[in-house]
């Protein structure tokens, strides 16, 4: 079993996802603790599945670096294999990061290296692009640039919405991050922590 810690900031739908196929008792993974930057809808769907739950703010702490100190101990608190961040919408500091990484993987609403930080679906639409989807990637120092697990891509509709096509590029990618995770849990993606 791969514990996993997941990370969040809205409304949850990949957390769902991963947390549906936790139903299944052959998915080889156990969702630990889900914990937010924020109260957010989406705590919600952990609460359901009785799994703890936290909210570390930033606006709490004197800086970025006590804040994401209390984060990183509030996750190793829970002794993850993997820690996920699945719509978690701050950047984490480099320490925090050097901490987790290889095992602290992004799920990201664009086809990377194009469209990287917080508006991949917007400016994928503000660019004309023809194509987009998700990227799931280790994180590392940077913002979205990391080793890439797995793409999945679609074709942008004419005249669509940033609403309507996140909605669609968030069915393939919550199908995307529950075999990603899976694949990781039985060892067919490696993080580079084993041989
Ligand atoms: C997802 O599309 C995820 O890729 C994106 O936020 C959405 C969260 O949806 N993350 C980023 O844009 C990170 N830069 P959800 O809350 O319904 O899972």
């Amino acid at each position: 079993m791969l514990g996993v810690v997941v990370l969040i900031s809205g409304s949850g739908s990949n957390l769902r996802a991963l947390l549906d196929a936790t139903n299944n008792p052959l998915y080889p993974v156990r969702i630990l603790a889900v914990g937010a930057d924020q109260s957010c809808s989406g705590l919600e769907h952990a609460e359901l599945f009785g799994i703890p739950t936290f909210v570390i703010s930033p606006e709490n702490f004197g800086s970025r670096e006590l804040w994401a100190n209390t984060l990183l101990e509030t996750v190793q608190r829970f002794q993850p294999d993997l820690t996920v961040l699945a719509g978690f919408m701050k950047i984490l500091p480099h320490g925090f990061v050097r901490a987790l990484s290889p095992k602290l993987i992004n799920t990201h609403p664009s086809l990377l290296p194009l469209f990287p930080g917080a508006h991949g679906v917007r400016d994928a639409l503000a660019a004309g692009a023809l194509e987009t989807g998700v990227t799931i990637h280790i994180v590392d120092e940077g913002v979205d640039t990391g080793p890439q697990l797995a793409q999945a891509k679609l074709a942008i509709l004419p005249d669509e919405t940033e609403h309507e096509l996140h909605e669609r590029i968030k069915v393939i990618e919550r199908e995307l991050l529950v075999n990603v995770v899976k694949d990781i849990a039985e060892h067919r993606i490696k993080l580079g922590t084993e041989n």
